[in-house]
C-alpha cells in the first residue's frame, strides 16, 4: 500500500480523551479506556503503509500532576489493556519496548510493561515504544548523570555520546511527530530527538483518530521538503 516517502518513524502525541468523552457527557476514564482501544487500528493502518517504528506517548512525567483518582485510573488501565491487547500485538510481530523511567512506576505497571518486551523482543514487522512516564528533559539528564559516572572528559563529549545514552538508542529519530486534539506544544515529548522532524498536528480527538487520518498525515508528509539545514 501507498508509499511514504522514506518514512520509518512516526511518534504521536495521543491527546484528546478528556475532552473527547466531555464532549459526549462521558468520564474522562471512559475516553482513556476509547483511546486505548484504538492503538491497535493506529498501528495496522502506519504498519500496512511501511512504517517501521512507532512511538506513542501515553503518560508524561508531568501527568503525575493530575487528580489522585485519574492518575490511578491511567496506572490500572494500562495494566489491563496490556493484559487484553498484549497476545494480539505479539502474534501480528510486534516489538513493544518501554520509554520512560520504570522505577518510580508501580511495580503491578512495572510488571506487565517488562512483560511486553520480553514477550516480543525477538519480533520483527515493527517496532512500538510506548513512552510511559517519560519525560525528554528528564531523559536528558539521565543520560548526562551517566556520562558522569562514566568520567567523560568534557572535550570529547559528542552529540552521539548524548544520544547513545537515551531511551531512544537503538531506533532513529522520529521522521513526523503527530500531536491530536489540536495543540501545537511538544509537552516533553523526544524534545532531543525532535530537532528535524516534522510536526503535524490535527484537531482530531485521539479517540477518533483512524485510517482516514493516518493517511491524511502521510500525505502531508509527503509534500514536505526536508532540508537538514542545506539548500
Ligand atoms: C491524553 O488525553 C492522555 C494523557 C495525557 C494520559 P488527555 O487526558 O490529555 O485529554 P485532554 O487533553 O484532557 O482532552
Ligand atoms: C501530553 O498530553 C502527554 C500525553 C499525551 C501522554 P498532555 O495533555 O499531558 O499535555 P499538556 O498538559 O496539554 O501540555
Ligand atoms: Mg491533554
Amino acid at each position: 500500500m501507498g508509499k511514504n516517502k522514506g518514512l520509518r518513524h512516526v511518534a504521536i502525541i495521543m491527546d484528546g480523551n478528556g475532552r473527547w468523552a466531555t464532549s459526549k457527557g462521558l468520564t474522562r476514564s471512559t475516553g482513556h479506556e476509547k483511546g486505548t482501544l484504538n492503538i491497535q487500528n493506529v498501528l495496522r493502518a502506519f504498519s500496512d503503509r511501511g512504517v517501521l517504528f512507532v512511538t506513542l506517548y501515553a503518560f508524561s512525567t508531568e501527568n503525575w500532576n493530575r487528580p489522585r483518582n485519574e492518575v490511578d485510573n491511567l496506572m490500572s488501565l494500562t495494566v489491563s489493556s496490556i493484559s487484553e491487547q498484549l497476545e494480539e500485538l505479539h502474534s501480528e510481530g510486534i516489538k513493544i519496548t518501554h520509554l520512560g523511567e520504570k522505577s518510580s512506576l508501580p511495580e503491578e505497571v512495572r510488571v506487565a510493561i517488562e512483560e511486553c518486551e520480553t514477550l516480543t523482543s525477538s519480533n520483527k514487522k515493527l517496532v512500538l515504544n510506548i513512552a510511559f512516564n517519560y519525560g525528554g528533559r528528564k531523559e536528558i539528564v539521565t543520560a548526562v548523570k551517566q556520562l558522569i559516572r562514566e568520567h567523560i572528559c568534557p572535550e570529547d563529549l559528542t552529540e552521539e555520546d548524548i544520544s547513545s545514552r537515551l531511551y531512544t538508542k537503538e531506533i532513529p529519530d522520529p521522521d513526523m511527530i503527530i500531536r491530536t486534539a489540536g495543540e501545537m506544544r511538544l509537552s516533553n515529548f523526544l524534545i532531543w530527538q525532535s530537532a528535524y522532524s516534522e510536526y503535524y498536528s490535527t484537531k482530531t480527538l485521539w479517540p477518533d483518530f483512524g485510517e482516514s487520518d493516518v493517511v491524511e498525515a502521510l500525505e502531508e508528509y509527503s509534500k514536505r521538503t526536508r532540508k537538514f539545514g542545506e539548500l
